[in-house]
């Protein structure tokens, strides 16, 4: 069986993937266009994306703003298909982020790590682009469909429910996150649920799309029998070619193990999940010691008392210097044994899901 379509209001990609953000440049142009051509949902993230600018240091915000610009013109000079951002609600620059992307025609706006309860707001034409909050509860969904419908009047185009598989920073206490009640095939009923009376108040679909730890295409086909319209996927997409880390942030995948993923209590105040390695072993010891804050990039970060800064570890992992930073990676990242291209991959999960 072929995939099937993901319908978002007026827009409609091709296969029910879409290619998860990735900050501090791990998705960019490059990644997001290869989805893209492939009939997905390619994904730039807009977390520290000016991190190659010469005044990142000096002008963080006018760097991050030129450099999503940028990003997102190459990316349309790659593709036709249909593009996202991922702006995280917690980046000081989260406004400035959102008008650029706007600014830029962006097909569509996900934004977690904090409810986006105001992203109606910058809007400038209703309907575009599509505003995808990232969620991890009925309750959020809940809270920002009455939000948005209150002030607004209008409702997100789709949600994404993130659960506790997945990579980076995590919308979960540390208790939950291994708690089955949390488990992701448990909380997309409860938010297909939640999102009911909203449903049938406005007489369209909600898609929901469903995240974390969905790694082959019989993931998926389960998934979308339970309810989702698609799913979004990172962790799968950092072993490809076009993935835009560093080699050495891709074979820091390769070589995980499972007993390597680890959560980690991250400065910015939400639990992340990572590979374990060195830097992340001395964090834990405690030598590391608190650093001058360069970037001022998440408004929750506690930079006064956190022994390493967040942003600067993320950029040198992205570089390829391990020593000096880790890798974010959702729990399947021990499961990625070999890079190819994102359309090998495409057709991996197409091959696998018609099996299913
Ligand atoms: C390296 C990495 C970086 C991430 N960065 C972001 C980010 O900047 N913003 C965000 O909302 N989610 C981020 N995530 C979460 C993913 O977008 C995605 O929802 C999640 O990882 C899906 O689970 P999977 O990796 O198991 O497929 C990141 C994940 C990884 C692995």
């Amino acid at each position: 069986m072929e995939f099937p379509n993901l319908t978002i209001g007026d827009l409609v990609a091709k296969i029910p993937i879409i290619q998860g953000g990735m900050g501090i440049g791990i998705s960019l142009s490059r990644l997001a266009a290869a989805v893209a051509n492939e009939g997905g949902i390619g994904v730039i993230a807009g977390a520290m994306i000016g991190m190659r600018e010469p005044d990142i240091r000096s002008n963080p915000q006018e760097a991050d703003r030129r450099a999503l610009r940028r990003e997102i013109q190459q990316a349309r000079e790659l593709t036709n298909g249909l593009l996202g951002v991922n702006i995280m609600v917690a980046l000081t620059n989260f406004a400035e982020l959102v008008t650029t992307a706007i600014e830029e025609k962006i097909d569509c706006i996900f934004a977690g790590a904090g409810l986006p309860l105001d992203l109606p707001k910058y809007l400038k034409e209703p309907g575009h682009p599509k505003l995808i909050p990232i969620i991890s509860s009925g309750r959020a969904a809940a809270l920002i469909c009455k939000r948005w419908w209150t002030k607004f009047q209008c409702l997100p185009d789709a949600f994404v429910l993130e659960g506790p598989l997945a990579g980076g920073h995590l919308g979960f206490q540390p208790d939950q996150i291994n708690d089955p009640k949390f488990a992701l095939e448990r909380l997309l009923p409860e938010v297909l649920e939640a999102l009911k009376p909203y449903v049938q108040q406005i007489q369209r679909a909600i898609p929901v799309i469903a995240a974390g730890g969905i790694f082959t295409g019989g993931d998926i086909a389960k998934f979308l029998q339970l309810g989702a319209a698609g799913v979004q996927m990172s962790t799968r997409f950092v072993g490809t070619d076009e993935c835009d880390a560093a080699p050495a942030f891709k074979q820091a995948y390769l070589d995980a193990k499972e007993e390597d993923l680890t959560i980690i209590a991250s400065p910015v105040g939400l639990p992340g999940r990572a590979i374990r390695n060195k830097f992340l072993d001395d964090v834990k010891e405690g030598k590391k010691v608190p650093f001058a804050c360069p970037y001022r990039c998440i408004t929750t970060c506690n930079y006064h008392e956190a022994p390493y800064c967040i942003a600067q570890a993320l950029v040198n992992a992205q570089k390829g210097m391990l020593t000096h930073g880790f890798a974010f990676s959702g729990q399947n990242a021990w499961r990625v044994d070999r890079i190819m291209s994102v359309k090998e991959l495409i057709a991996t999960l197409q091959a696998e899901f018609a099996l299913a």
